[in-house]
């Protein structure tokens, strides 16, 4: 195994988002030996830390992973603590030499990999001193990972975009989005283009409709702050939703190259139809939960949760169809669901196939069930395909069995946490699981007509008890098609 040669600088080390998913990854990834001798962290936030606490902070981020302790405290000897504040330029000279020494120290051929976790108005402060300090020396790769939001409409992001692309290329921003790094969103590819009877059929001739679900079963936890600037929309539809329905949508690629794979994800994108704001309205539902119950247990509606408005209007649901205009999927709608506080967690999609021209097996009357290939994400992982089939005995009654293969990823331990793969990914220069500014971009278009939309007609807002699937217009939505949702837990 060639061990990885880097330095990391951290920015937002004492948050959480370092401590639940960047420090065990590291350690997952140490514990493979992607990283060993040649790697240091630099952990960097306003917090007075010192390099003692940082490591145990490190230490016991990754208490569950631990198997020799040994092992674990070399890895936590890797990490130093630098309080920064962003504005200050003269903090970027002491972190400069602490980079200098611990580049020399690890010989770490002077790749250096910067992590933005923290608040994006931050950001362009930062790569700004990374370049104008001299952070940045060329000397070895020079990688920016960012994790979302990349900016609240269109006109944030290119600002946003334009600020970091004067310091870094394209090809050296990795915006993380952290979807592309689950086991079964990978998956879709190859479910599409290794097996000759799905992509065969892939199209309007064969698909009637596409589902995606992204259902969770918490709140919004103490995320209310955040969460009233965002929403579902802005939450899940923009980024994760909208990559997973590019990947279900694009063409094949030419080669399984992150270039290529990027150019057809692009084109889909800009194949789905900018809704005119009346359309969007027509489309789409914003909804909100209220208080609700399951199984005896009582759970408060969301303008109750800590940090929210009173008379928050943001919505914790969102669902709507969006329609591809190309060859392939002409005709075909896409309809996308994702919410808070819904009955479990659980993501899906379930591809819905036509149903046979003639039901010979009924007079006629076509009510064969459609045959239905669902993709598991999460929590667990698999495929189940649904086909019709004689039942067992005498007559002739058709009847429709699942052909199932699932397992639950984290009983059998065996998918790399996300974060995980996406850092080996930067490591390794390769794009494919990240968003790039193409994509990005075209996601804002759309989504801002659909914001815009919502803002400018203030109707009621659609309401679901807390741990339902949301409300009765996401069923209204689907019926007036003729449809209806496929997964009714
Ligand atoms: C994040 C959203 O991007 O994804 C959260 O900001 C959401 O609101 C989370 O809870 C869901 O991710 P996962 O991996 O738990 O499905």
């Amino acid at each position: 195994m060639n061990e990885k040669a880097v330095l990391f600088t951290i920015f937002g080390a004492t948050g959480d988002l370092a401590k639940r998913k960047l420090y065990p990854s590291l350690f997952r990834l140490y514990k493979k030996g992607e990283l060993a001798e040649h790697f240091a962290v630099i952990g960097t936030a306003r917090r007075p830390w010192t390099n003692e606490f940082l490591r145990e902070v490190v230490t016991s981020s990754i208490q569950d992973l631990i198997e020799d302790e040994s092992q674990a405290e070399n890895f936590a000897s890797h990490f130093y603590y630098q309080s920064h504040d962003v504005e200050d330029t003269s903090h970027y000279v002491t972190l400069k030499n602490l980079g200098e020494e611990l580049k020399a120290k690890y010989n770490t051929l002077g790749n250096q990999l910067f992590y933005l976790a923290m608040a994006p108005q931050f950001f362009g402060t930062i790569v700004g001193h990374l370049r104008s300090e001299e952070i940045l020396t060329g000397e070895g790769f020079e990688r920016l990972i960012i994790e979302k939001p990349f900016g609240s409409d269109y006109e944030s992001a290119k600002k946003l975009n334009d600020e970091l692309s004067c310091v870094f290329d394209e090809e050296n921003i990795f915006r993380i989005d952290h979807y592309l790094g689950k086991e079964m969103i990978q998956n879709v590819t190859a479910v599409r283009f290794a097996n000759h009877i799905f992509e065969s059929i892939w199209n309007n001739k064969y698909i009637d409709n596409v589902q995606i679900t992204f259902a969770e079963s918490i709140g919004v936890e103490d995320r209310g702050g955040y969460y009233e600037t965002s929403g579902a929309l802005k939450d899940m539809v923009q980024n994760h939703i909208l990559q997973v329905l590019s990947l279900l949508a694009m063409e094949p690629p030419t080669t399984f190259s992150d270039e290529e794979i990027r150019n057809e994800k692009v084109k889909a994108l800009k194949a789905i139809r900018k809704y005119t704001e009346e359309e969007a309205l027509d489309s789409f539902i914003a909804g909100q939960y209220v208080a609700g119950s399951i199984d005896g247990e009582e759970f408060v509606g969301y303008l109750e949760e800590p940090n929210v408005a009173k008379n928050s209007r943001t919505e914790t649901f969102a669902c709507g169809k969006f329609m591809i205009d190309n060859f392939r999927w002409s005709g075909v709608p896409f309809y996308v669901r994702t919410g808070k506080r819904m009955v479990e967690k659980g993501t899906r999609i379930n591809v819905v196939f036509k149903q046979m021209p003639v039901d010979l097996f009924n007079n006629n009357q076509n009510t064969l069930a459609p045959n239905i290939l669902t993709i598991y994400i999460q929590p667990t992982e698999g495929f189940s395909l649904s086909v019709n089939g004689k039942e067992i005995g005498q007559g002739f009654t058709i009847e429709p069995i699942k052909l199932s293969y699932r397992h639950n990823s984290a009983f059998l331990g065996n998918s790399p946490e996300a974060y995980e793969k996406l850092i080996l990914d930067a490591l390794n220069g390769e794009r494919t699981n990240f968003s790039d500014w193409g994509e990005v971009a075209r996601s804002w278009e759309l989504i801002d007509v659909i914001r815009s939309a919502w803002d400018k007609n203030p109707k009621e807002l659609a309401t679901y008890k807390a741990r339902t699937m949301g409300p009765k217009e996401s069923y209204e939505l689907l019926e007036k098609d003729g449809r209806s949702w496929a997964w009714k837990p």
